[in-house]
């Protein structure tokens, strides 16, 4: 069986899903020997790891390298890679990029945003691609500041979110990830489908959460999640501890 039936088994049985991103050997061994269920190789390496305000910047090769980096050091968790802006615009980029993604890091899920594109995802689905359709907020499509919010508080916006749901659920998607999606919509999305929704700053009433590596050791680049318990103090005491250190 393979570790994605395994984690669709054990969702089954009702266990829960946690998510973790690393970038490098060292984090996702600790990640895997900590037994968390997925570790996502995430295009937030734009921001945390090159320092950049967003996410556009990222290639489909430092995707590839920080992804055979984080596979030496996983044994047990599933590895989950992010496919970067523009790596997907089309039928034929899409399916060219992610079997070179599923090739080259030996992933067992690929995540991808759903704006308007959701044909190119049923495509891949066809081709047994395993999709996680990534909804909410898209930080590959925002503009500015203010497209980090809450999604899904208005009525519209909130049944445009819960039709692409349901469709993807419907296409056979594996997984949906909800980043910043309003806590009662996340909450009806998780018990309306039957693929295991897990989400950020979406609310504790989902299948599974997710976090960004740096956010929880409170070391982020850019301004640390307002979601996120702040940890800044844990690295602060480290380092200031090595400073006094004869
Ligand atoms: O790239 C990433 O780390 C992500 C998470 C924010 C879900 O997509």
């Amino acid at each position: 069986m393979s570790k994605l039936e395994k984690l669709l088994k054990n969702y089954k049985k009702g266990k829960s899903i946690s998510c973790i991103t690393a970038y490098d050997a060292s984090i996702s061994k600790f990640l895997d020997s900590k037994n968390i269920s997925i570790i996502l190789i995430g295009d937030s390496l734009g921001q945390v790891i090159k320092g950049n305000k967003t996410t556009h910047n990222v290639t489909l090769q430092e995707i590839i390298y920080h992804s055979k980096c984080a596979m030496s050091g996983i044994n047990k968790s599933l590895l989950m890679v992010d496919l970067p802006k523009n790596t997907y615009n089309t039928k034929r980029q899409a399916l060219y990029n992610s079997q070179k993604v599923l090739d080259e890091t030996h992933a067992d899920i690929l995540k991808l945003e759903v704006s308007n594109n959701i044909g190119i995802i049923e495509y891949l689905i066809g081709k047994d691609i395993p999709v996680c359709a990534h909804l909410g907020l898209l930080p590959q499509t925002v503009k500015n500041k203010l497209g980090f919010r809450k999604y899904g508080k208005n009525p519209s916006e909130a049944a445009s979110i819960m039709n692409k749901a349901a469709s993807l659920d419907y296409m056979g998607v594996k997984m949906i990830l909800l980043e910043c999606v309003e806590n009662k919509l996340s909450k009806k999305i998780t018990s309306l489908t039957n693929c295991p929704v897990i989400g950020i700053g979406s609310g504790p009433n989902l299948d599974g959460q997710v976090a960004v590596i740096y956010d929880l050791l409170g070391i982020s680049f850019n301004k640390i999640s307002s979601f996120t318990k702040d940890n800044t103090k844990y690295f602060d005491k480290i380092i200031k501890d090595f400073i006094k250190r004869k």
